[in-house]
């Protein structure tokens, strides 16, 4: 068996507390996206946005890793081939989950990016409006997430991953945003198997091999646990 790539979204945090974003009552139908993850946005409203995001990075400090991050971690830690997670999360509850090298396509909550000099640094539990670069000094602090209209990172290296990847699987995101809901054609290119693993069947669910629906905490283990068995 090869190389896993996994790609998670705002569902795989749900059961953390965490909102996602286009359930109902989630994100979307709190705040506007151009209001508040566009740079555009950002200009015209940086105390907005700043608030947006510092409640957001407050609440994720509270949240704890469910038993789905602690599962692909474990996958990672005890699967003979690598195993690579991309997440659109801004959360870091991979990572306290005990997960590696996990590749934040969208950014981090934690980090903070200067909009004058690129410098980035740990951001501070809340940031406002008129926040100085610790190395330009500009008055041009904003979170390091990546906003609509931008570039998201890590591109190249996840291209990469997928086109060596012998299973796709899509955890907890509802594949409406690109490129990330391109993945599963990139990795269907590559010969992979692909698994979308979610509560309700996704817009790209039929572009899947195989479809596991269910909340996070329970099939996440399962999938996990079967495929430790038959590695
Ligand atoms: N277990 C598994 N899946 C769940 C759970 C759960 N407990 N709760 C919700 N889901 C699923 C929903 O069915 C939905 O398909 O998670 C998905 C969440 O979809 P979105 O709210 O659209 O979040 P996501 O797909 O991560 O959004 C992608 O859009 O707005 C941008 O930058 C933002 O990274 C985000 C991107």
């Amino acid at each position: 068996m090869g190389k896993i790539v996994i790609l998670t979204g705002a569902g795989i945090s749900a059961e953390s507390g965490l909102g996602t974003f286009r359930d109902e009552g989630g994100l979307w139908s709190q705040h506007r996206i151009e209001d508040v993850a566009t740079p555009e946005g950002f200009a015209r409203d940086p105390a907005l946005v700043h608030g947006f995001y510092n409640a957001r990075r407050i609440q994720a400090a509270k949240a704890q890793p469910n038993a789905a991050h602690l599962a692909l971690a474990r996958l990672q830690r005890d699967f003979p081939s690598e195993v690579v997670i991309v997440t659109q999360n801004v959360d870091n509850l991979h990572e306290a989950g005990g997960a590696e090298n996990v590749l934040h396509m969208h950014g981090t909550l934690a980090g903070a990016l200067c909009a004058t000099c690129d410098h980035r640094w740990t951001a501070p539990p809340e940031m406002s409006v008129g926040e100085v670069c610790p190395a330009c000094t500009a008055p041009s602090a904003r979170p390091d997430v990546v906003w609509f209209g931008e570039m998201p990172y890590h591109m190249d290296l996840i291209y990469d991953h997928l086109a060596g990847a012998t299973v796709f699987a899509s955890i907890g995101t509802s594949g409406q945003v690109y490129p990330a809901a391109a993945f599963v054609h990139e990795a269907a290119l590559a010969g992979a198997r692909t698994v979308e693993l979610n509560l309700d069947p996704s817009d790209g669910a039929s572009r899947y091999d195989e479809v596991i629906l269910g909340p996070a905490t329970q099939i996440v283990p399962q999938w996990v646990d079967g495929l430790l068995t038959h590695s």
